[in-house]
């Protein structure tokens, strides 16, 4: 089988970090480009974040485009909580041996869809403004996704409020917008990424793994640390990942066809993924919502990923 196009668009972030890291190292997926938006940190770290886990690993002739510095209308709202003041804090790593693409964010994705003999997949792992940005410009490209497998949202409770997880809450309005599309649409929300929990077991089996495990590691042990203090639980959640493996290995993620409305009028819930799990809405449905994962199975493509770094 010839390997899967896709196209990241990352916030880093630690569990960007270790999606950009999957991606690159499983043989099933070809990573054309990727492309950066303001959501766990500015802008500005959140691509310098990209640039430099790319040369770390050495690959560094994947595009790396900047995009939205801020929500299609809203304030930004960060986590350095969660994150660290850099994005990555917990693991010192080299400055990046290569730069942005200038083209943007919008333009990389319009270029490297219409290069792309076959249609590409879009893998969304921050707020969701860069992709709203994109269909807007270019609907005429519409054609050339095959598929969008996006971390964000939740069936049940939030993480950044009770009723919203954090990507969609920081811009809703965008995450309207991609889920109105039209577009093949897996949703990998919290009800999915909190499976996949990399406790003390899971770090230490990833320090056996080389170097690119022992990197992974490093960034979970800070990513652990910050979980323990916010949550309560020391297994912090391998969100993004999650979406890419939801398009390696699809039999990972059990989904259910759902309408999904996003709420972006109430304060009190914005951000919120409405997901009609017993159709009760008669409307038809936009995505499919992941409820459930083969922990073991996500972490061995996870491992064997990483072994190839
Ligand atoms: O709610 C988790 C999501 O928000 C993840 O994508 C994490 O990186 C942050 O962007
Ligand atoms: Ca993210």
């Amino acid at each position: 089988m010839s390997p899967n196009p896709a196209i990241l668009d990352v916030d880093p972030g630690h569990d960007d970090a270790v999606a950009l890291m999957m991606a690159c190292g499983h043989p099933d997926l070809d990573l054309l480009a990727v492309t950066t938006v303001a959501g766990n940190v500015s802008l500005e770290k959140t691509t310098r974040n990209a640039l430099r886990i790319l040369s770390l690993i050495g690959h560094t002739r994947v595009p790396v485009a900047a995009g939205a510095a801020k929500p299609l209308q809203r304030a930004l709202r960060t986590a350095e909580d969660i994150h660290g003041e850099s994005g990555l804090d917990g693991l010192e790593i080299p400055e990046t041996t290569f730069a942005p693409d200038e083209r943007g964010a919008v333009a990389l994705i319009a270029d490297t869809l219409r290069a792309s003999p076959e249609p590409v997949t879009l893998i969304p792992v921050g707020p969701l403004t860069n992709i709203a940005l994109f269909l807007r410009e270019h609907p005429e490209l519409k054609e050339k996704v095959s598929h969008v497998s996006l971390m964000g949202g939740s069936i049940g409770l939030g993480n950044t409020t009770p009723a919203a997880e954090f990507n969609i809450y920081v811009d809703p309005e965008a995450a309207r917008e991609v889920f109105a599309s039209g577009l093949s649409i897996t949703m990998c929300g919290l009800d999915v990424t909190h499976q996949a929990g990399a406790g003390p077991e899971e770090r230490e089996r990833l320090r056996s793994i080389g170097s690119a495990g022992t990197v992974t590691a490093g960034f979970l042990d800070f990513f652990a640390a910050t979980y323990e203090r916010v949550f309560g639980f020391d297994a912090p959640p391998l969100h993004d990942p999650v979406a890419v493996a939801a398009v390696l290995e699809p039999r990972l993620l059990t989904t259910r066809p759902m309408r999904v409305d996003i709420e972006c009028e109430s304060e009190l819930t914005r951000g919120e993924t409405v997901c009609d799990y017993h159709g009760v809405t008669g409307k038809p449905s936009n995505a499919e919502v992941g409820v459930g994962l083969d922990r073991e199975g996500f972490f061995e493509l996870l491992y064997d990923a990483l072994d190839n770094l």
